[in-house]
């Protein structure tokens, strides 16, 4: 595969970029600005003189704290901070075409405050969409995906003050197509008739991942209107990895957004969800209310930092393409240990091969074992069926080993 932006930086290339980036910013102390309500951290409590800043460009960009409040890839943006909305641009660019398989400039995006801001958005458009370009009434719309999909899409339901239709699965964690079928045919009956799929690439209980073909295909069948969004929260940093050409992604004529966290498996801090969508499509969210901010606020969350770009586009930088395939490759194949053990014992499992998470099922393990090694439930109120093992980076080996020798103790 041909890369066209992503490479692996050195860290004074970084540092170079980066120092430049907030160059391009403005520089309170420089340059009179009365106006906008933003100003750098506060030098009484965060001291900006001190000597490790000069080595660390991320914290710079903190104290600096730029505001990258709206979308960058479309139509004008703040001048304020010019410089570092560049790097955000870059990121976006650099995910939707090498990660996601978009042609270039197809694509707008932003980084969210998480997953469920992701998600939100995709939710928020589509539902304008249909409204908008259908004259669709707010009864007659409802989102469809998975019973193991994240919670986050029925606050969404919640929020928009549209329906959720929640879609059976086989017990190998693919989509029960009968099910869809039979949901499909009853929610036309009462009068549905605009559906919002969110299909999942790697689900939070069982990293399994939905194929967005079933969905579409059976909704083209029934000759209703759709938009598809791919949850790939979790997912969105393996699965185009280590299933390399796969097309779950913008190469997918179906599929119109993504949304991807960089805080879970880019170990990014908190507040990196991404949102990726294809152009044409933000602009259904305009709202026309916000005409002090410069350029169009089209984002679900207003004011938000810019430092959190920077930090996605070091991770991927510092990485590279190749690096990034030998780390998740790496996290794969400590997983494919462990289920080598698990079935050794004969313990049944959850896995979809190409993700880094085994989904135990609850009998094998004993409220001591779930304690100790700090499994999470599916669910937290009554009885657990299933609990999980993310391997992540920190989950190592060794430490998979000492679970399984408790576990092979405690089911002997
Ligand atoms: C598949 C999936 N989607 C969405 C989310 C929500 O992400 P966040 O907590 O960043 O809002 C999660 C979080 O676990 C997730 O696993």
């Amino acid at each position: 595969m041909r890369y066209q932006f992503w490479r692996r930086l050195s860290a004074p290339e970084q540092e170079a970029r980066i120092t430049e980036a907030l160059k391009g910013n403005i520089d309170y102390t420089e340059k009179v600005s009365l106006g906008i309500p933003a100003s750098k951290l506060d030098p009484n409590v965060f001291n900006d003189q001190v000597s490790f800043l000069k080595d660390a460009p991320l914290l710079r960009a903190y104290v600096q704290n730029p505001n990258h409040i709206g979308c960058h890839t479309m139509g004008s943006s703040e001048t304020f901070f010019r410089g570092t909305q560049e790097i955000e641009k870059d990121v976006i660019s650099l995910l939707s075409v090498d990660l996601l398989g978009a042609e270039i400039d197809s694509c707008d995006g932003y980084i969210a405050a998480g997953g469920t801001e992701a998600n939100m958005q995709a939710i928020w458009i589509y539902r304008n969409y249909f409204i908008r370009d259908f004259g669709a009434n707010i009864d007659e719309i409802a989102i469809l995906s998975s019973v193991d999909t994240h919670y986050s899409i029925a606050k969404a339901a919640n929020l928009l003050n549209i329906k959720w239709l929640s879609v059976p699965v086989n017990d190998d964690r693919t989509i029960d197509e009968g099910e869809l079928d039979r949901i499909i045919i009853n929610a036309k009956k009462a009068g549905i008739k605009y559906f919002i799929i969110v299909s999942n690439m790697g689900t939070t209980m069982f990293g399994s991942v939905d194929d967005p073909s079933v969905y579409a295909n059976c909704l083209i069948r029934h000759e209703v209107q759709f938009k598809l969004h791919v949850d790939g929260a979790f997912g969105g940093f393996v699965y185009p990895v280590s299933r390399a050409g796969n097309s779950i992604n913008f190469s997918n004529k179906h599929v119109s957004s993504i949304t991807l966290d960089a805080h879970k498996m880019l170990q990014a801090p908190y507040g990196t969800g991404i949102f990726i969508v294809r152009k044409g499509l933000m602009e259904y969210v305009y709202t026309k209310e916000a005409d002090y901010v410069n350029g169009m606020d089209i984002t679900l969350s207003g004011s938000r930092s810019g430092t959190n770009a920077i930090a996605i586009w070091m991770i991927l930088m510092t990485y590279g393409p190749h690096g990034w395939f030998e780390k998740i490759n790496k996290l794969l194949y400590r997983t494919d240990w462990l289920c080598k053990q698990l079935d050794g014992l004969g313990i049944e499992y959850y896995r979809n091969p190409s993700m880094n998470i085994v989904t135990i099922k609850a009998q094998y393990v004993q409220p001591e074992v779930v304690h100790k090694f700090g499994l999470v439930p599916d669910s937290h109120q009554g009885q657990a069926n299933w609990y999980k093992i993310v391997v992540m980076d920190h989950v190592q080996v060794e430490h998979l080993h000492e679970f399984i020798e408790e576990v092979s103790l405690k089911n002997d």
